[in-house]
C-alpha cells in the first residue's frame, strides 16, 4: 500500500513537471506562419495603447476597439495615445504596453507581433496587415474578451513571443447567395465580420437568380418591384412542390453602399455577382422583352437550373446589361465585377430566330470542342467584359466561360472540381479554386441528425466535413509557371436549403475555419489534429458571439 502511494506521488509530481514544461499553447486560426513562444508573460491589464500618427483612421478603430474591451474584460482602463518619439524601429525592450508601428518595407497583410513581458510590439504596412495582428492577438487573449463583459478574475496575460506571418494566397473568399434566401443588411455584416476574424478579404455577393433580384437598379425599377419576390418556395427535395407563400427582399442602393463601407474597414473587398446570361428568369419576369419567347416569365419557385435565359440575339438585351453593370460599378468599387456564366442551357437560342440570326451574322460554327451557341456565349463574355474593361474593371466567371474560346483577361472561377482550373491557369488564365468538392458549404456534413434535418444543405453522397475542406490542396496538379495563375480560393454558400442563420452558422462553421486555413497557411503550417483541438477554444468564442455551429467532435 505504502508503494502504491508513493508511486502514485512520483507520478503526480511528474505530471506537475511535465505541466510546468508544457508550452503554452496558441490557439490562433488561421495558423500564423511562425510562432516563437519564450518565457514569461505579458499583462495587458491596464496597458496603454499607442499607435503611429501614419495609421489611417479605420485602423485606429480597431486598435481602440481592442483598448477598450481589454479595458472591459480586465475592469482596469486602458489608454489610447498617438505613439510619440519611437517608431517601428525602435526595440521592444525599450518600449512599455502596447505598440503599433507602420513598416513600410512590409508585405500587404503582413505583420509582426513581438511580446516581452513590458510590452507588445506590432508591425505591419497596411490596415489589412494591422487588422489581421489585431484579429491574432485578440485569440491570444482569454475567450472573456469577447464577451463585452468584466472578467476580473481570469488572467489577462498572454504568453511572450514572436509571431510572424503573411498570407499564401491574395484572394480569400466567401461567396453567400442571397437569391435563393434573402439575408437582410445586419446578418450580411455579422456574416462579415465573421469572415474577416478569420482573415478573408473577399465577400463575393450573388445578388441575382431566377428565384429573385436582390439589388436596387434606379433605371429598372421593375427588378425590385417584381423581380425580387417569388409566390412561394421550394421546401423539399420535391421540385414540383412550393409552399405558396409570397418571399423576397431586396438591397436598396443606400444599403448597398452601406455593406461596401462596412466591408472595406473589415479588409474585405466586396465582389458582385451579375450571373448572366443564366440564371435570369428573376429579370425575365420584371421585363420578358429581355428573353427569347417573350415570357410571361415568373420568378422561379423551385430549384434546379431553367432553360430560360436571356435572348442575346437583340440588342435590346446588351443595353439592359450595360445600363445594369453601369449602376453596380458606381456602387462597387472592387476591381473584379462577376458575370456569373454557369449553367446556361442553350435550348432556346438553338431556336430563337434572333439568337440564330447573331450566330449566323457572327458566323459561329458548330466544331473543335464547342457547339456554335456555346461560342454565342462566348460572344456574351467578350461584350460584358470589352464593357467593363472601358470602365476600367475586370471580369471573373464561373468556369464554363472557357468552352469555346475566352478572352484574355478574365478570371476564371473553377467550380466543377479542378479541372477547368487547372486547364484555365495552363492557358494563362487566372484562376479562383472552388471546387464543389472541397469548397461547396451548402453541401451536407456528414450523417448526424442535424446533417439530415431539412434545411440543413444540398443532398451530397459524401461527407463534405471540415475535415475533407482541410485536405483541400489548391495547387495540386499544377507546375509553377501555372500555379502563379492561382489567386486563391473561396468558399460558396448557395442557400437553397439554408433558410436562415442558425442553418447558416450550422453549415458555414467549422469549414470557414477550415477555409481560412487552405487559403492562408502554407502546406507545412496545416495539421488537422492542431486545427481539430484549436476549434474547441473557437467553438467557446462563437459560443460567445452567438453563432450556431456544428461541433468539430461528437
Ligand atoms: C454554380 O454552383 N452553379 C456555380
Ligand atoms: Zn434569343
Amino acid at each position: 500500500m505504502k508503494k502504491l502511494l508513493f508511486i502514485t506521488i512520483c507520478l503526480a509530481a511528474a505530471c506537475s513537471l511535465h505541466a510546468k514544461k508544457a508550452e503554452p499553447s496558441i490557439d490562433v486560426i488561421p495558423q500564423p506562419e511562425s510562432i516563437s513562444i519564450q518565457k514569461g508573460t505579458f499583462k495587458v491589464k491596464g496597458a496603454g495603447f499607442n499607435y503611429d500618427s501614419t495609421l489611417d483612421p479605420a485602423t485606429v478603430q480597431f486598435i481602440a476597439k481592442l483598448a477598450d474591451d481589454i479595458y472591459v474584460g480586465c475592469g482596469r482602463p486602458s489608454s489610447l495615445a498617438e505613439a510619440a518619439g519611437v517608431n517601428s524601429g525602435t526595440p521592444i525592450e525599450a518600449l512599455k504596453g502596447v505598440y503599433f508601428f507602420k513598416d513600410a518595407t512590409m508585405e500587404p497583410e503582413e505583420y509582426k507581433i513581438e511580446i516581452n513581458n513590458r510590452a507588445a510590439k506590432i508591425v505591419a504596412s497596411d490596415h489589412n496587415g494591422f487588422l489581421y495582428a489585431i484579429f491574432t492577438f485578440r485569440q491570444l487573449l482569454p475567450v472573456e474578451l469577447w464577451t463585452g463583459k468584466t472578467a476580473a478574475a481570469v488572467n489577462w496575460s498572454i504568453p511572450c513571443c514572436v509571431i510572424k506571418d503573411k498570407p499564401r494566397f491574395k484572394y480569400r473568399g466567401l461567396e453567400l447567395d442571397c437569391a435563393r434566401h434573402f439575408y437582410n443588411v445586419d446578418q450580411v455584416k455579422r456574416l462579415l465580420d465573421l469572415a474577416a476574424m478569420y482573415k478573408l478579404n473577399r465577400f463575393h455577393w450573388h445578388l441575382t437568380e431566377d428565384q429573385g433580384w436582390r439589388i436596387e437598379i434606379k433605371k429598372y425599377p421593375a427588378l425590385t418591384e417584381v423581380g425580387a419576390f417569388r409566390s412561394g418556395t421550394q421546401q423539399t427535395y420535391d421540385k414540383t412542390k412550393n409552399d405558396g407563400k409570397r418571399y423576397g427582399g431586396y438591397y436598396t442602393q443606400d444599403q448597398i453602399r452601406e455593406v461596401v463601407a462596412y466591408a472595406a474597414d473589415l479588409g474585405i473587398t466586396v465582389i458582385p455577382e451579375l450571373d448572366l446570361p443564366g440564371h435570369m428568369l428573376a429579370a425575365m419576369a420584371s421585363y420578358p422583352w429581355l428573353g427569347c419567347t417573350g415570357g410571361p416569365y415568373q420568378v422561379w419557385t423551385r430549384w434546379g437550373v431553367s432553360d430560360q435565359v436571356l435572348c442575346v440575339g437583340k440588342e435590346s438585351t446588351f443595353k439592359f446589361l450595360f445600363d445594369v453593370l453601369d449602376e453596380m460599378c458606381e456602387l462597387f468599387p472592387s476591381e473584379y465585377i462577376h458575370i456569373g456564366g454557369d449553367e446556361c442551357p442553350k435550348t432556346e437560342w438553338s431556336k430563337c430566330p434572333a439568337c440564330q440570326a447573331k450566330i449566323a451574322e457572327l458566323g459561329l460554327k458548330d466544331g473543335d470542342g464547342a457547339t456554335k451557341e456555346q461560342r454565342l456565349q462566348n460572344y456574351v463574355t467578350k461584350r460584358v467584359q470589352d464593357y467593363l474593361a472601358g470602365k476600367g474593371r475586370k471580369v471573373i466567371g464561373w468556369d464554363e466561360i472557357l468552352e469555346g474560346e475566352l478572352s484574355e483577361g478574365a478570371t476564371v472561377m473553377s467550380w466543377r472540381g479542378t479541372k477547368g482550373g487547372i486547364k484555365a491557369a495552363n492557358a494563362g488564365f487566372d484562376v479562383i479554386m472552388t471546387p464543389t468538392t472541397y469548397c461547396y458549404l451548402d453541401y451536407k456534413q456528414g450523417t448526424r441528425p442535424e446533417d439530415d434535418a431539412m434545411g440543413a444543405g444540398y443532398p451530397s453522397k459524401s461527407n463534405y466535413d471540415a475535415r475533407n475542406l482541410y485536405g483541400f490542396e489548391p495547387l495540386e496538379g499544377l507546375s509553377n509557371a501555372a500555379a502563379a495563375h492561382i489567386m486563391g480560393v473561396q468558399g460558396n454558400m448557395w442557400t437553397e436549403y439554408i433558410r436562415n442563420d442558425t442553418e447558416l452558422y450550422y453549415m458555414l462553421i467549422p469549414r470557414l475555419q477550415a477555409l481560412s486555413e487552405v487559403q492562408w497557411c502554407q502546406p507545412k503550417a496545416r495539421n488537422y489534429g492542431r486545427f481539430e483541438s484549436k476549434m474547441l477554444r473557437h467553438e467557446k468564442i462563437m459560443d460567445t458571439l452567438g453563432y450556431n455551429y456544428r461541433p468539430i467532435s461528437e
